[in-house]
């Protein structure tokens, strides 16, 4: 069971995880961290349970894990930032996940736009980013992360493209050691971005994908927009170059085409 005190021992960061809020079963992390977010919790709370009976990942689809097998977690932030630069946190969460997730396996990890973290091509962890503005203002801002750690089978509709990092690795992984080393690097990257901006992660983000320079094609909205990714928006939009016109999207679903 993933409980706070055995969370938080070991832990070397100066705020993430000073509260860590841990629960058996829970409808969402996300849903909790919103409601203690707004009652005041401070920066690096955390909220972490075994399992969700009602998960969400993005576009409004379930995030469906076995319990006591993986990593499903929200974390709290205030960023001081205006809301047009929002899109950019799921690519400093996804690098952030994505370091910690080679370190610990020494595995290769790719990052897939807009949120996706995946291994051989196959998706293990996503990111769901929700949060509240008030007057123009970013009041806070809840990350959610849900790693396929330790989990052996998935349901046939999602086994094609499906992973654990148990399954790329072939040994169980240790998941405290894996979360703490992840919000360890969230705060390494939240700290340099204060500084330098959060734009600043967008060159670690290109580095670690595969769709640069390739034809993507991107489902948004119900339509279909193909072209080359060219690059990434100083607010984290995909650049894509599609009939001869420089395009920005800001949401939906990206995958490379012929793969
Ligand atoms: C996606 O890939 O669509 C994003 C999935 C995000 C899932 C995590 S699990 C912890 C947190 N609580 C939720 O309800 N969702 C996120």
């Amino acid at each position: 069971m993933l409980r706070e005190r055995s969370l938080r021992t070991g832990l070397k960061t100066r705020f993430f995880g000073n509260k860590i809020y841990s629960f058996d079963t829970i409808d969402s992390t996300n849903n909790c961290a919103k409601a203690v977010a707004g009652c005041g919790a401070t920066e690096g709370t955390v909220v972490i349970a075994e399992q969700q009976t009602l998960g969400r990942g993005r576009l409004g689809r379930p995030w469906i894990a076995n319990p006591n097998e993986n990593l499903m977690f929200s974390v709290i932030l205030r960023p001081a930032i205006p809301p047009d630069q929002l899109n950019v946190l799921p690519l400093y969460v996804a690098v952030a996940v994505a370091q910690s997730a080679e370190q610990v396996t020494g595995m290769e990890v790719e990052c897939k736009w807009p949120n996706d973290l995946m291994i051989r091509g196959k998706k293990f962890s996503g990111i769901l980013i929700e949060g509240s503005v008030k007057q123009n203002k970013v009041e806070y801002v809840v990350i959610g992360i849900g790693i396929n750690v330790n989990q052996r089978e998935f349901p046939a509709d999602l086994a094609a493209r499906a992973t654990s990092l148990r399954l790329e690795l072939n040994r169980e992984i240790d998941r405290v050691e894996l979360f703490r080393e992840i919000l360890h690097s969230l705060e390494n990257h939240y700290t340099r971005i204060s500084t330098h901006g959060f734009d600043s992660v967008l060159p670690l983000w290109l580095q670690r994908t595969k769709m640069l320079n390739r034809p993507v094609s991107v489902l948004q909205q119900g339509q279909t927009i193909t072209g080359v990714m060219k690059g990434l928006s100083p607010q984290g939009g995909l650049v894509v170059l599609a009939d001869g016109m420089e395009k920005v999207l800001v949401a939906g679903d990206a995958t490379i085409v012929g793969m």
